[in-house]
């Protein structure tokens, strides 16, 4: 294992992914990580880049056993500052910020660090650097704005680089950390989703013990079915999956999820049908936020309630509670905040622990969204479902706009149904990030036949999107447009024409309310 050392970079994650890609497992923790506290001998230690200068007074620091370690060191940007700080303090601000490509002059060809690396566009992205040489090191490398662009220790295996060999803009940046962690510090390429699933399982029945039960509620997406199909192959039927119809999910939502889970996966699922609890909940209510947490606290209420439900045989109570958290949920609560680190708890359904004083079992915490999909196909999971785009939790509830009701809901999500088959069939749901219908309580004249109608009005959304932070909308061809429009009016009653939504993220949000 590398041991990656977090100062607070929007990039240190992406150092773990990146060893991670070559089947090498690491492990981030917050830069403030004392070494003897840490339970296990990393094959090497990277030190992340931050947005702090070295030589503030508030700086955060490394715990300095990590060089008793005797394990090769490479710090990158804010972690080269700071090896440089320990070793003579020649860090100052620079004339001006760099921030963009570079080209890597490699003066030491015989580094390993650097095989393959020479002439290679490297990201820059620092304020402050090397004024000088730190006492008993040399220059590897330069680049035309940085004299000190690589730094290396005359005798002992520690690295010091200006540049951020993590971000793609780094053409080679993925050489160098390979060349670091396998050639360097020797680490094993033994981290696959299949050992993954071995050592999981035999965790998971380590952790909850021969005879303790566990509970979960799924959602239909992704995670929580892949959470949960891990938890059946640990302890089968000692799982116990609550899926509650909260009356503001897809069409068919809860009967497809049963078929697929059950007999598709032999999940232990029992589904609760609180549809009129909700919608009578919901009553009235036009203002969005109000309708997220009249969700969010009905869910609670709702799932406690059958959990009281589920009895072990043996009188026991249940002890854990599986939550499909996945590791950029983790990052964000690790990650080093600053001089007063604060601590985020997971919020998926937060609530329910407080209440019900359940154990947390978390199996896919150390995964990110991609891998929780090659875990999802290894495990026999549909792929249909595991492909398949987000779902926020108020449901349909936050597409319909204006007041939910039963009626409502049924146009909203007959005409999604239309929209995402269509989607299906022209093959391009692949491409597409996130696609649904929003029903609009605005009514519109139109004629069919020889009838005016006087009905309301859909609007499709269909965006592209990495992060979901920013988002541009789908260019669908005009006629594919055509021919959902022509669908859903025809097939949906109370629907009267149809839009289709041009507006990127930002200034717009995915969702309309
Ligand atoms: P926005 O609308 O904020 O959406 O641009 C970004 C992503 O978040 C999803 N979303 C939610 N998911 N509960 C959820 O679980 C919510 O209240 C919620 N609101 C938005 C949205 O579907 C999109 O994927």
């Amino acid at each position: 294992t590398i041991l990656v050392l977090d100062f607070g970079s929007q990039y240190s994650h992406l150092i773990t992914r990146r060893l991670r890609e070559f089947n090498i497992y690491a492990e981030m923790l917050p830069c403030t990580q004392k070494i003897s506290e840490l339970g296990w001998t990393p094959k090497g230690v990277i030190l992340s880049g931050g947005p702090y200068s070295v030589y503030a007074e508030d700086a955060p620091h490394v715990d300095h056993a990590i060089f008793d370690l005797n394990v090769p060191i490479l710090g990158i940007c804010y972690g080269m500052q700071e090896l440089a700080w320990i070793n003579g303090k020649q860090v100052g601000r620079g004339d001006k910020r760099e921030y963009g490509p570079a080209t890597l002059n490699v003066l030491d060809e015989a580094n390993a660090l650097f095989k393959g690396m020479n002439d290679s566009t490297v990201w820059m992205s620092h304020g402050d650097k090397l004024h000088g040489l730190p006492t008993g090191y040399k220059t590897i490398a330069t680049s035309d704005n940085s004299p000190y662009c690589g730094v290396a220790h005359d005798t002992k295996p520690i690295y010091g680089i200006q540049f951020h060999p993590e971000v793609t803009h780094s053409t080679q940046g993925k050489t160098l950390l390979k060349n670091f962690a396998i050639d360097l510090c020797h680490a094993k390429q033994n981290w696959t989703m299949e050992n993954f699933i071995e050592t999981e399982i035999n965790r998971i029945r380590q952790l909850v013990g021969p005879t303790a039960e566990v509970i979960g509620a799924v959602s239909g997406g992704v995670d929580s079915t892949v959470a949960s199909k891990l938890m059946t192959e640990a302890i089968g039927e000692r799982f116990h999956a609550i899926l509650v119809d909260n009356g503001v999910l897809r069409l068919n939502e809860a009967a497809n999820v049963k078929k697929t889970l059950v007999e598709g996966l032999g999940i232990n699922l029992m589904v609760v049908d609180a549809s009129e609890e909700f919608l009578t909940k919901l009553k009235g209510v036009t203002d969005p936020e109000k309708k997220r947490k009249i969700i969010g606290n009905t869910f609670i209420h709702v799932f406690e309630r059958e959990a009281e439900k589920i009895k072990p045989k043996d009188g026991k109570e249940i002890e854990f509670l599986l939550q499909g958290t996945l590791y950029p949920d983790v990052i964000e609560s690790i990650s080093f905040k600053g001089p007063s680190q604060t601590i985020k708890t997971h919020h998926n359904v937060g609530g329910l622990l407080d209440n019900m004083k359940l154990k947390l079992i978390e199996p896919l915490r150390e995964l990110f969204k991609d891998e929780v999909r090659h875990l999802g196909e290894l495990l026999g999971i549909p792929h249909d479902l595991v492909w398949r785009h987000p779902f926020p939790g108020p449901g349909i509830a936050i597409r319909v706009l204006g007041e939910v009701t039963k009626e409502q809901v049924e146009i909203a999500r007959k005409a999604d149904n239309i929209y995402i088959e269509e989607i299906k069939k022209a093959g391009l749901y692949n491409q597409i990030s996130q696609a649904f219908a929003c029903l609009l309580p605005v009514k519109s004249v139109g004629v069919m036949g020889d009838q005016r109608t006087y009905d309301q009005v859909i609007a499709l959304r269909a965006i592209e999107t990495t992060d979901f932070m920013t988002a541009d909308w789908f260019p669908f061809e005009h006629s594919f447009l055509k021919k959902v429009a022509a669908r859903i009016v025809n097939e949906v009653d109370g629907v009267a024409r149809v839009t289709y939504d041009i507006t990127s993220k930002p200034p717009a949000t995915v969702e309309w309310e």
